[in-house]
């Protein structure tokens, strides 16, 4: 499905404001429309340099997340996508589900501030690729859009 058709899809899902109610749709919609995923899920920045476990799908997870950890916390630090072919050759990987292979995790960023990370994770090596990168991130400025984010 084009990234646009994803979009529209998920623009129409979100008909409410509330970030918590938008953000379990993003993942859930992720996960469906998606293949070969074992997790989708958001992480939280709360506090200083560091990510809470938000709305999710898949095995229970890793929590708190601190910056300096993983392939999320990268994503949290330089708020650039995170696009990892093999995670075991990521040096500082969490393997919160052994099952993950491969993983992409988009900054989500609201102004000036970092609200959180949105973690999808792949049993399958190399299962993302550039426009896998596009459409997600594009799904991910969409719920930006849709949401009054605390
Ligand atoms: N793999 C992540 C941790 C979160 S779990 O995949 C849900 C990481 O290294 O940041």
């Amino acid at each position: 499905m084009s990234a646009d058709l994803l979009e529209r899809q998920l623009a129409s899902l979100l008909d409410t404001r509330d970030w918590l109610t938008n953000a379990a749709q993003t993942v859930a919609f992720i996960r469906q429309q998606f293949a070969d995923l074992n997790w989708v899920g958001f992480y939280l920045q709360r506090s200083e340099r560091m990510l809470v476990l938000g709305p999710f799908q898949g095995l229970p997870a890793c929590n708190p997340i601190p910056f300096d950890r993983g392939v999320c916390g990268r994503a949290a630090r330089t708020r650039v996508t995170q696009r990892v072919d093999d995670v075991h050759a990521f040096p500082g990987h969490i393997a919160c589900d052994v099952a993950s292979r491969s993983e992409l995790v988009v900054p989500v960023v609201v102004g000036d501030g970092l609200w959180g990370v949105l973690d999808i994770d792949s049993p399958r090596r190399q299962r993302f690729d550039a426009a896998d990168q596009a459409a997600i991130e594009n799904l991910c400025r969409r719920f930006v859009a849709a949401s009054d984010l605390a």
